[in-house]
């Protein structure tokens, strides 16, 4: 029987945000380069987004290239950044057939010319579907967004646009790269890993944690049918006690 079976099509996360990690290290035990961890990861993309789909879960972001992974070996940036162009260009048309509308998040006047082109492009023929939205997190970190907030916010506060009064929690959402899309109710991190990495600071403040040991590139359907049975069996309180739920 699939975890599947067991989903109760009733609780399904709207969100789910997943920090797809190991590629490198599934590389490695293959004997193989990095990069082919990275371009062996797109399957588990599309096995996560067409697992996300069948069970109606509305946003899944997937963190994609972090901030920090600026500073990895510029022969392995060079070659996300292909496989990132190359992949996008590829997956238009399936994306269009399963209704899938895709977002991104992340600092993208940092990412060279042709993936800003490639993503605009993707951007602008998926805007009107409406069965999923896939938010790519590129160059991407949490703490850059919510520096970038705060400048945005004292810049309208300076400019009198609005003032310090304002400022609650709705309208710092508001200034978030996730502005309108719902806080993730759970998020996956793949290969073992137990820790955010700068990811979605703000946005994962009630988020349920789900870490598996399996590396991305082995993540199959299967693999999130479990996170989600996992998530299904937890008691989320938000701070109040059991009897009041
Ligand atoms: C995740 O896999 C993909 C990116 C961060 C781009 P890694 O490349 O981090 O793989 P490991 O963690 O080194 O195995
Ligand atoms: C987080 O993975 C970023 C992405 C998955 C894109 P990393 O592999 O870069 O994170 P650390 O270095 O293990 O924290
Ligand atoms: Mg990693």
């Amino acid at each position: 029987m699939s975890a599947k079976d067991e989903i109760n099509l009733s609780n399904i996360p709207e969100h789910i945000a997943i920090i797809m990690d190991g590629n490198g290290r599934w590389a490695k035990e293959k004997g193989e380069h990095r990069i082919f961890g990275h371009s062996s990861g797109v399957e588990s993309v599309r096995e996560a987004l067409t697992a996300a789909s069948e069970i109606g879960v509305k946003y899944l972001t997937l963190y994609a290239f972090s901030t920090e992974n600026w500073s990895r070996p510029q022969e392995e940036v060079n070659a996300l950044m292909d496989l990132l162009v190359q992949t996008i260009a590829n997956e238009i048309e399936s994306l269009n057939e399963n209704r899938v509308q895709l977002g991104i998040i992340g600092d993208v006047s940092n990412l060279p010319e042709s993936c800003q082109k490639a993503l605009h492009e993707a951007i602008e023929a998926t805007k009107h579907n409406d069965r999923v939205t896939l938010i790519l997190a590129l160059s991407y970190s949490a703490r850059w967004e919510l520096t970038n907030a705060v400048k945005k916010i004292s810049q309208d506060v300076a400019n009198k646009l609005i003032s310090p009064s304002d400022v609650d929690e709705k309208l710092v959402c508001s200034y978030l790269a996730t502005d309108g899309i719902p806080d993730p109710e759970l998020l996956i991190r793949t290969s073992g890993e137990r820790r955010i990495s700068n990811f979605l600071l703000w946005q994962l403040a009630y988020s349920e944690l789900y870490f598996t040991d399996v590396f991305w590139p082995d993540f199959r359907k299967e693999n999130f049918f479990e996170a989600i049975l996992n998530y299904q069996n937890r008691e989320r309180r938000f701070g109040l006690v059991s009897e009041q739920l």
